[in-house]
Parts: structure tokens; C-alpha cells; sequence
């Protein structure tokens, strides 16, 4: 489908500056217990993860240039063999067991099966930003993390709670709307679903393409957010296109207050164990092809097509594969959320 003209989309609210915006959907490419950025070379890594992008995803990604190993992408831009992914959520049943909660497509996407929606967008003050490099690889959130805190206050992770079918409720800049959006997880049942959203940081040291922790090489404005245009630290001079994914979590098949737990608190929980919400985090390996990325934004792109890339129909990208690395379910009806320990710690369940 085509995009409506920005100035009609609430969900576009981040977009209407100007800048350049990519938006694009990345179809679902496996669902496993692999992390090749926090847990390279382990299988079965700790969590589960939802991957998308190009298939050089296995238990370890080399650090050279991405798009030279994939030969095809699950996104809609063919020149975009990155790879995004997120936890996974699970839903408890008041029986004690668990069950994978599906994805859906954002708006203006059908046809993306499973997966997320990933945006690059320039600076508000139209300013330039410089696009990621080869082996460029990050973190946004922290798995851990189960209190306020953390990155929150960049509005860098949040939810929205759509109150009706087909994106009811979904009319303003993510993390912006106190009636629809929260940073843990909605405490209600959400008819139209729960769409997570996550803001990687805009400030690069310039020099390095990854750091131990995946995330010391770059940060977050020094004041403010992105959105307000707040300044890079003088330790991360260079401004970068602000990443962003968001995933819609289709939690309708799971609303039924029968089988939410006894007490009346929320049943969802994310797969490393974090029933918080607090905890969401998102992982990026940059894959795009020579300077793609960079003269799409430059070109002031918008939305899912660009005169600089090709743009594949979903019906292609949902043919690029990987084959699945780790022999486990991570759907059916099951015991625990694989890797996570049975029962869920109490603590796990609070707030
Ligand atoms: C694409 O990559 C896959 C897996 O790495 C490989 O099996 C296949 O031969 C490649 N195809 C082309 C056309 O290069
Ligand atoms: C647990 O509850 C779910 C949701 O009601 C149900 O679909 C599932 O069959 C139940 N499993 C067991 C073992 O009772």
C-alpha cells in the first residue's frame, strides 16, 4: 500500500519536521535463543530473541562489512542486510504456562510477517547526521534493568496500549502520550494490542564501531532527547541517525481476565524473564551496502520507498531464510520461557 501524505498520519508525528525519515518493515527471519552482539558464539544464548534483516544472522556475525555476507534481506529495502532484533513476549497463563505472543504489522505494512518496524530519522534541527559503518554494532536498553531508571529518560523505550482494533489510540509521537503510553507494562488488558517502541542513542565517539558493553561508544544526548533536538556530549561529538524500532504485539488472543493471573496483574512477560517492561532492549549489526544508508537520508527519504534504494515487495523478502540454529519449541503451550528458570521468580512478577 502507498503512504498516505505525512501531514495526514498521527503515527508519522515523528516525521513531520522535515527530515529525512526511512520507515520500513523487516519480516520476521527466525525466532531463537541466539545473541551474536551480547552472547557471540553461544547456542543457546540466555533469551529468546525475534531476528529480522539480512541472513548473515547466526551465533556469531563477523565484524566486517555485513553486506557483503548476506546475499538477501527479510526488510524492504534490498540494500538493507542488517539485522534488528528484540526479546521476545510471552504470554503467563493462570495455569503456570506459557505461550509465545504473535507480532502483527504496523500500519502501511501488510504483507511483513512477524517482525518490526525499523525507522532512521534525521536530526529535527535538519542538521546533518552521519550514517553507521561497516561492523558498526550496538545496544539500546538494558535487559536487566526491573525499576524506573535506565534509559527512560531519553523516552528511549516505552509502550502503547492501543484501546481498540487497527491502531485505536495510536495518534501521537511514541513515549509522548501519558493516556495511551507507559514505560512499564500496560497494567490493563489492551484490545488492539501493545506495541513496543525503542530508541537506540544519536551521539558515535567517531572512532569506534562497537565497545565491550555495546554501548559505551555511543549515548544519548547530554540534555534532553533526539525529539528536542538535545546535544551530543563532547565524548560523542558525531550526531547519527536516530534508529528506532518498533514491534506490535498482537496480545488479543490473550485478554480474557479468566486466565490472567489470580491477583489481577498484568500476564505478560518478555523473554529474558522481565515482566516489568523495564527491561526491553533492542541489538543492531549494521548491514547496508556501501554508502546506501547515508545517501538515502541525505536524498531526505521518506517512508518505505526512496528514489536511492530498491524496494522489494514483501512477497520477496519474505523468502530470504536462515536456517534455525537451536533445537528447541519456543511456541506451543510451554513449561517456561526457554532459558528462564520454572517457576518465574516472584520478583519477576512485580509491578
Ligand atoms: C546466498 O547465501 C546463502 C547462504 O549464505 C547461500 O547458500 C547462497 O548460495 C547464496 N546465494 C547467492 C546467489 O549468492
Ligand atoms: C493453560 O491455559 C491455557 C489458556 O487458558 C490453555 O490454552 C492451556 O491449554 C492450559 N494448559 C494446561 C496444561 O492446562
Amino acid at each position: 500500500m502507498r503512504l498516505p501524505a505525512v501531514t495526514t498520519l498521527g503515527l508519522f508525528a515523528q516525521g513531520i519536521h522535515g527530515a529525512a525519515v526511512l520507515r520500513f518493515g523487516c519480516s520476521s527471519i527466525v525466532v531463537e535463543r541466539l545473541d551474536p552482539l551480547v552472547n557471540p558464539g553461544v547456542n543457546p544464548s540466555p533469551h529468546v530473541h525475534q531476528i529480522v534483516g539480512g541472513n548473515a544472522f547466526a551465533a556469531s556475525i563477523a565484524t566486517s562489512d555485513v553486506s557483503q555476507i548476506a546475499n538477501c534481506t527479510t526488510c524492504s529495502f534490498v540494500e538493507d542486510r542488517s539485522n534488528y532484533w528484540t526479546a521476545n513476549m510471552y504470554f503467563k497463563a493462570r495455569n503456570g504456562t506459557f505461550k509465545r505472543v504473535p507480532q502483527i504489522p504496523n500500519r502501511y505494512l501488510d504483507g511483513e510477517v512477524g517482525g518490526m518496524t525499523v525507522y532512521y530519522t534525521m536530526p529535527y534541527d535538519n542538521s546533518k547526521a552521519t550514517a553507521f559503518k561497516p561492523g558498526f554494532r550496538m545496544l539500546a536498553g538494558h535487559a536487566d534493568q526491573r525499576a524506573a531508571g535506565g534509559v527512560t529518560k531519553y523516552n528511549a523505550i516505552c509502550f502503547r496500549c492501543y484501546n481498540a482494533a487497527n491502531f485505536g489510540g495510536d495518534n501521537q509521537a511514541p513515549c509522548s502520550d501519558s493516556t495511551v503510553d507507559s514505560v512499564t507494562l500496560p497494567a490493563k488488558a489492551c484490545p488492539g494490542g501493545i506495541r513496543t517502541t525503542i530508541r537506540f542513542p544519536t551521539c558515535w565517539d567517531g572512532t569506534n564501531t562497537d565497545s565491550p558493553d555495546h554501548m559505551s561508544h555511543v549515548s544519548y544526548p547530554s540534555s534532553g532527547t533526539f525529539e528536542n533536538s538535545g546535544p551530543c556530549p563532547s565524548t560523542h561529538p558525531v550526531k547519527l541517525p536516530q534508529l528506532m524500532f518498533e514491534v506490535v504485539w498482537d496480545t488479543s488472543a490473550f485478554n480474557n481476565k479468566a486466565d490472567w493471573p489470580a491477583d489481577g496483574s498484568q500476564p505478560f512477560v518478555f523473554s529474558q524473564g522481565d515482566a516489568t517492561g523495564y527491561g526491553q532492549h533492542g541489538d543492531y549489526v549494521f548491514g547496508w551496502e556501501g554508502d546506501k544508508l547515508q545517501q538515502a537520508l541525505d536524498a531526505g527519504c521518506f517512508g518505505a520507498s526512496c528514489s536511492k534504494l530498491k524496494t522489494q515487495a514483501f512477497s520477496e523478502a519474505n523468502k530470504c531464510s536462515v536456517p534455525k540454529a537451536v533445537n528447541e519449541d519456543v511456541d506451543g503451550w510451554l513449561q517456561a520461557v526457554p532459558g528462564q528458570s520454572m517457576p518465574m521468580k516472584a520478583r519477576e512478577f512485580m509491578a
